[in-house]
């Protein structure tokens, strides 16, 4: 079973990744977590670009898409292939949303993606009304920097919106990290 959470920042996810991995392991499965972008060097380069100044759009995109074909290879399917659970925080809808902000097709994004990475089972869209996401995020400062990030979260949140796969579920991720959780499993059915 392959399980994501996506959703802009702010709402959560590697919480429920940590639940949901502990209500697996509970029931005896074995259940490997993670997160993109990695610990590995095209992550690492990914997250220093965030202090050392951004990178371009393009260089930003081949790197995360470099970052997602080791993790698909070095840790995703041979867990989903020794018949483990992979839950993920992230995965290539966050690139679809991110990358789609910054001047790429969401819809062209998918398309090569899906060439290199396994779709998941389920999708779990953690929503979030903005406010509430800059305030946990820490820039309701009234500052230049709230509004840009709030375009740009506004414009992550309607991609993210725009998925219709039958996979995708969304959840209030205003609700209680418990009551999430609760959500997360009736629909795995759990
Ligand atoms: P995030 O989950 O916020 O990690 P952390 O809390 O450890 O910093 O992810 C870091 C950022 O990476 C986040 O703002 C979204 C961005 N991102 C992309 O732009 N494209 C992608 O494909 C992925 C996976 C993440």
């Amino acid at each position: 079973m392959f399980i994501v959470f996506e959703g802009i920042d702010g709402t959560g996810k590697s919480t429920q990744v940590n639940l949901l991995a502990e209500a697996l392991r509970a029931q005896g499965r074995e259940v490997i977590t993670s997160k993109e972008p990695t610990d590995g060097p095209h992550g690492s380069r990914l997250r220093d670009s965030a202090e050392t100044g951004r990178l371009s759009p393009q260089e930003e995109l081949d790197l995360f898409h470099l970052d997602r074909k080791e993790h698909v290879e070095s840790l995703i399917k041979p867990a989903l292939a020794r018949d483990a659970v992979v839950i993920l925080d992230r995965y290539f809808f966050s690139t679809m949303a991110y990358q789609g902000i910054r001047g790429f097709d969401p819809l062209e994004i998918r398309k090569t993606n899906e060439e290199f990475a396994p779709l998941p089972d389920f999708v779990f869209v953690l929503e979030l009304n903005l406010d509430t996401a800059l305030d946990r995020i820490g820039v309701r400062d009234g500052q230049a920097n709230e509004f840009e990030q709030r375009e740009a979260l506004q414009q992550c949140h309607n991609i993210f919106a725009s998925l219709e796969d039958d996979f995708v579920h969304r959840i209030d991720a205003g609700q209680t990290p418990e009551k999430v959780h609760q959500d997360v499993k009736e629909i795995l059915s759990i």
